[in-house]
Formats: structure tokens, C-alpha cells, sequence
């Protein structure tokens, strides 16, 4: 495995390689494979400022994805950090610290003030992950996340980028 990759803009043309790094997760389950690429194809090209990629010999490895979230002083000016994900052949060389840092940058040179993040309270690399890159525990929301049918609470996460 090589340990060289960039962090860029996700754009568009990467919808299908996005899509493959975050086929695990529900939404494609739930609303299905065809649907759900179409959908994010339309939401890239709306908030391509707001996802990053990492990217390794022309191959995405690592994606951060998130949207405007919440409304202050006339504008939105928090973000909600909505999917992080590094291939697994990648992970434990700091791709996704990298990823939210250059994201966390990027961002507060456009005005926003906060990121969250809801993580599913199961969910302990990416707590511990949170926790490395100052993302703090603001509270709990219970069956925020469903886990086939058992609802999971969702741990909320916030960092001031001021
Ligand atoms: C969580 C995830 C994004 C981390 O990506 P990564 O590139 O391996 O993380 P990094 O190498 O940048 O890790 C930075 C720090 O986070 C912590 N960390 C990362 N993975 C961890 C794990 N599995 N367990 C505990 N701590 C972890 C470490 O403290 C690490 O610091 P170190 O480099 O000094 O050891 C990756 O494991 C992943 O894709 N998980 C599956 C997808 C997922 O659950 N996404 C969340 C959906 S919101």
C-alpha cells in the first residue's frame, strides 16, 4: 500500500467511486442502489465545496461529505459532517485526519463557525476518531439510527471552527 494521496474537491465525475466507499451504509439499502447514486450525483454538484476526496494513483480512498446545516447571522454558517469513510486497505495513515483538516480549513475561509456530526453511539473508531481531531460531545439523541431494527442513539458531535 502506498502512502501517498491528495486531498481535492470531490466533484461529479467521482459520484460512482463515492459511491462504492459508502455502499455499506443504509441509504442504498433503503432507497436503493440506482436511486441513490442518481441522487448523489445532483447533491455533489450542489455541495461541491463541502465534500473532499483523497485520492491515491488516480483512486479515491477517502471521502469526507457534508451540508449546509444550520442558520445564523443571515446565513448558514454551521455545516453538518454527514459521511466519513476511508477504504479499508488505507486507513490508520492519517487519511481522514487529513480529509477534515483540509475540510475544517477550506471551510472556515467561507464564514462557516461549526461542524457537527451525529455518529452512532456503537460506533467506537469514529468516536475515538472525533475525538483526535477536537470534535467534542455535545449530547445524545436516542433512535437517531436504525441498525436493521434495533434503533441505535446517535452521540452529537460539534466543533467551533472560529
Ligand atoms: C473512522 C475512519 C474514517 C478513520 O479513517 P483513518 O484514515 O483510518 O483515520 P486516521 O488514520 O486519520 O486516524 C486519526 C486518528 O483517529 C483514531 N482512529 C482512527 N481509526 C481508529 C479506530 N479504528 N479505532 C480507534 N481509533 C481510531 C486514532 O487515534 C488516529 O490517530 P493516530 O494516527 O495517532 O493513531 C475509518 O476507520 C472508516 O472509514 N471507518 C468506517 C466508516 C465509518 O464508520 N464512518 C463513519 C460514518 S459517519
Amino acid at each position: 500500500m502506498t502512502q501517498t494521496f491528495k486531498v481535492r474537491r470531490a466533484m461529479v465525475s467521482d459520484t460512482k467511486q463515492i459511491a462504492g466507499l459508502m455502499r455499506h451504509r443504509d441509504i442504498f439499502r433503503l432507497l436503493g442502489k440506482d436511486y441513490t447514486v442518481a441522487n448523489l450525483r445532483s447533491w455533489l454538484a450542489d455541495n461541491e465545496e463541502l465534500c473532499l476526496v483523497a485520492e491515491s494513483e488516480e483512486r479515491i480512498v477517502g471521502l469526507a461529505l457534508s451540508y449546509p446545516f444550520g442558520f445564523g447571522g443571515g446565513y448558514f454558517d454551521h455545516i453538518r459532517l454527514f459521511d466519513l469513510a476511508v477504504d479499508p486497505r488505507y486507513r490508520n495513515h492519517g487519511v481522514a485526519r487529513r480529509i477534515c483538516f483540509s475540510l475544517f480549513s477550506s471551510l472556515k475561509k467561507s464564514g462557516i463557525k461549526k461542524v457537527m456530526a451525529f455518529v452512532e453511539s456503537d460506533n467506537k473508531a469514529v468516536q475515538e476518531f472525533n475525538r483526535t481531531i477536537g470534535m467534542a460531545k455535545e449530547g445524545m439523541i436516542k433512535g437517531l439510527f436504525m441498525d436493521g431494527k434495533r434503533p441505535v442513539s446517535g452521540v452529537v458531535y460539534g466543533r467551533s471552527l472560529a
